[in-house]
């Protein structure tokens, strides 16, 4: 089993290029599954969801190349479909979950079973069952297993989402994009994930407007044909960096970025008192001494604080000048590496959704495991700050959404090893 070992202390110094977003790729794949011929993404991250994703549609009978660094092409010109996503396909990530919707708009039909992913919680599909059985979808459950069918293909129509759920928001458009008729989909996700996976469907031949905002109108078309697309910069990457020379001290640019994107968290590294000079496209983060605590933090859907970028912060925060209060409201166990913080030397007390973050002026290395992804993430923010060394187990996590984290670390002078 893969570790890191991180020996903490070391400034950093240099430029670092942002990957392309895992949370873009993974739709953007099922979208291509809706295409006829081939769909070439630039700037799509190599990473074990993507490669996940592309296995899924391998099973299909498509065809998944990385042709270059990080040019993926999709090919489809599949005559006979495999619509049946086996279990050990649907249980490598959540994303998996959105073949359910392609597979339904493309071809009518899927057998699939519950996704895997991250645990943070419970992490229903009740939402994405809701609208696609409105959309027509004929589902049964049995023994686990998930059969889906709409013989006469999906119809457009109006569904309210209770909640703005990311995943459903874009499995619901997955589906519609190929309906018959106008679909509306009241309360969806505004993430800018979402309008990059409506760009590429855009290009590809559907008819989408009111991405980004809460209503988004479908006109559903006969056939979608592949394109050339850029995946938008990784944002959650791209803060965790920022988390890491917070930390440490020093100076980065990140270039590759979409500053846009992320306005709310940029304003937070001015409070804890980081120097920014920020571009379209690049960020100057210059960080001289002890952070200081910032007194709420609160995760909330797009454009408000991410969820996804909970753990790197509260990793900076455990070297906070006071006290700092988090509260999570998108996913009910996502303070899984707050324990393993406090091996480090932390003082995190957890309240169910609330966690409160005493800084202290010093953590230490310790052996200690990643929980799920970001948590993973906060756990090498912390390393590259604590005294010693600290050796990180469970890192396939952490390789489910950065790409050669260790490379990109080293290039700018941390010392992690993968070993
Ligand atoms: N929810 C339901 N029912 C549903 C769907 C969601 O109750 O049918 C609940 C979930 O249990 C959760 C909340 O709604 O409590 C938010 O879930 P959402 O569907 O919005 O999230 P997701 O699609 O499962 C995506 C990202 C996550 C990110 C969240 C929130 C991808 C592949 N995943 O997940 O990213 O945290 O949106 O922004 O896009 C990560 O990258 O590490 C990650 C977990």
């Amino acid at each position: 089993m893969q570790k890191f070992l991180i020996e903490g202390g070391k400034k950093l110094y240099g430029e670092i290029d942002v990957q392309g977003a895992k949370n873009s790729s993974l739709p953007i794949l099922a979208g291509a599954l809706l295409c006829d011929g081939t769909t070439t993404l630039l700037n799509c991250p190599k990473l074990s969801d993507v490669y996940a994703s592309c296995r899924i549609l391998n099973n299909v009978g498509l065809t998944c190349n990385f042709i270059d660094n990080n040019v993926l092409t999709i090919s489809n010109s599949v005559n006979n479909p495999n619509c049946i996503v086996p279990n050990d396909l649907m249980r490598e990530m959540r994303s998996s979950i959105l073949y359910m919707g392609a597979l339904l708009g493309k071809y009518g039909k899927c057998t699939i079973s519950l996704p895997g992913g991250c645990q943070l919680g419970s992490r229903p599909i009740d939402i994405h069952l809701y609208g696609l059985k409105k959309l027509g979808a004929d589902i049964k459950e049995e023994y686990g297993t998930i059969y889906c069918n709409a013989k006469d293909g999906l119809k457009g129509t109006k569904i309210t989402l209770p909640f703005a759920s990311v995943g459903a928001t874009e499995n619901l458009i997955l589906a519609s994009v190929l309906a018959k008729g106008e679909t509306l989909i009241k309360n969806s996700a505004r993430e800018p994930e979402i309008c990059d996976l409506c760009n590429y469907l855009r290009k590809c031949g559907a008819v989408i407007q009111g991405d980004g905002e809460s209503d988004i109108y479908i006109k559903g078309v006969k056939k979608l044909y592949g394109c050339e697309h850029s995946i938008i910069p990784d944002r959650v990457v791209a803060v965790t960096y920022m988390c890491c020379v917070a930390m440490t001290g020093g100076e980065l640019v990140l270039n590759n970025v979409c500053t846009n994107h992320m306005d709310i968290v940029l304003n937070m590294f001015e409070e804890l008192g980081c120097d920014l000079y920020t571009y379209e496209d690049r960020i100057y983060i210059c960080s001289k001494g002890r952070v200081h605590s910032l007194k709420n933090v609160k995760t909330m859907p797009y454009p408000a604080f991410p969820t996804d970028m909970q753990s790197p912060l509260m990793a900076v925060m455990t070297i906070g000048d006071k006290t700092s209060t988090f509260e999570e409201t998108i996913f009910d166990n996502r303070y899984r590496h707050a324990d393993e913080l406090i091996r480090m030397g932390a003082d995190i007390e957890v309240m169910g959704r609330i966690a409160i973050v005493r800084g202290v002026s010093k953590l230490y290395g310790t052996s200690v495991s990643a929980t799920d992804l970001r948590g993973g993430a906060s756990l090498i923010v912390a390393g590259l700050k604590a005294d010693g060394l600290t050796e990180i187990s469970n890192i396939h996590y952490i390789d489910r959404g950065y790409q050669e984290v260790e490379k990109v670390l080293t290039s700018v002078g941390a010392y992690i090893k993968r070993v």
